[in-house]
């Protein structure tokens, strides 16, 4: 980043501050975990924010709050509970650590205060450490991701290339911490993240209502777009066979075990290997459906294929569970296969 601008934007940053304070309290979108906040709601959705937009957010929000109203809640659930209200969010990992995190917590005395000690505390890393202890405790610590790395890169015109989002906010904490308001360092954490989803949009962001455009030197250069330079991100592809086996009304999933890394407890439907049948006798199955999806940086094309009950022979072992198609909605299927699964039932209706 050009060190003047960097140097320039920390000098005037009680300017700044006041300008993004004025503008948050003002504009500040009503979101359920910033009425009558709690330290249980800003961790919830911290947890639910960090690969998730607000709007996906929301009725997940309001679900788990009705559902688990405080960490004790959280603890004494079974995990199925957890996987079944976190369904269709993604990225269980996040649910299984907040269910972590709700034990050790519940367990303590009084919660941690400081950024450090929540970093102990299962997923939490130092965009959520400093959201929970800013927002719940105000303490002095800046909140860093993809939103405010482009608010930081537009102010500085900050041409560089960065390898990924992460690396950019390691780069830009320093910047983040010399213009962080101290005073009401939660506000400020909570105003750069709505400038970020509000109005320094990626694409055709809001320059013209910016509440800090005097400072931006993106804005100057009227290609404010260009920033931050992102290296392109490297996507591999992948191909993955799945199997759509049906015997007596009822589907063969795939429960991944409850010790696996990611998607512990979560069904979806069976890989050949799973079912002890070769990827070539798989193939040559008709196909019911092609679907492509996105995770992370791998680009995924899952063929599904329908299975004669039979060829399923070695299914029986621990993860393989037939589940009737009517108690379908009973279990935890990953959202993508959710929607398969819906659809393809839903087409089927539709010819009968
Ligand atoms: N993204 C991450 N944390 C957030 C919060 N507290 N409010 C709005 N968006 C967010």
């Amino acid at each position: 980043m050009p060190p003047t601008s960097a140097a320039t934007l920390s000098a005037a940053a009680p300017r700044f501050q006041s300008a993004l304070l004025a503008w948050y309290r003002t504009h500040a979108r009503s979101l359920p975990w910033r009425e009558a906040p709690s330290l249980y709601k800003t961790v919830v959705s911290e947890f639910m924010l960090q690969q998730t937009q607000v709007k996906t957010a929301l009725p997940y929000f309001a679900r788990w709050l009705d559902a688990l109203p405080n960490f004790a809640a959280v603890a004494a659930a079974p995990e199925a509970r957890i996987l079944k209200l976190w369904e269709g969010l993604g990225y269980y990992t996040r649910a299984r650590n907040l269910h972590r995190l709700s034990t050790a917590v519940a367990a303590l005395p009084a919660p941690p205060r400081t950024p450090e000690a929540w970093r102990e505390l299962p997923g939490v890393g130092p965009y959520t450490a400093a959201a929970i202890t800013s927002i719940s405790f105000g303490a002095p610590a800046a909140c860093v991701d993809g939103n405010v790395v482009r608010i930081l890169a537009r102010l500085t015109a900050d041409g560089t290339t960065h390898r990924d989002s992460a690396s950019a906010a390691k780069v830009f904490t320093p910047l983040a911490e010399s213009l962080l308001n101290r005073t009401h360092p939660g506000d400020h954490n909570q105003a750069m993240m709505e400038l970020g989803a509000t109005v320094c949009f990626r694409q055709k962001p809001l320059c013209l209502t910016c509440p800090v455009r005097t400072f931006c030197a993106a804005a100057k250069t009227g290609e404010p777009e260009a920033f931050p330079n992102l290296a392109p991100k490297q996507m591999e592809q992948r191909a993955v066979t799945r199997l759509w086996c049906e015997r007596d009304g009822a589907l063969l999933l795939h429960r991944a075990a409850a010790t696996a890394r990611r998607f512990a407890n979560v069904h979806e439907l069976p890989t050949p290997e799973q079912i002890g049948l070769s990827e070539a006798a798989a193939a040559k199955q008709p196909l019911l459906a092609k679907k492509r999806r996105g995770i992370t940086r791998f680009q995924i094309t899952e063929s599904i294929h329908r299975a004669a009950a039979a060829t399923a022979k070695h299914a029986g072992g621990a993860e393989l569970v037939w589940v009737p198609l009517a108690q379908l909605d009973d279990v935890t299927l990953s959202g993508p296969h959710r929607r398969w699964v819906r659809e393809i039932l839903a087409g089927r209706a539709g010819q009968e």
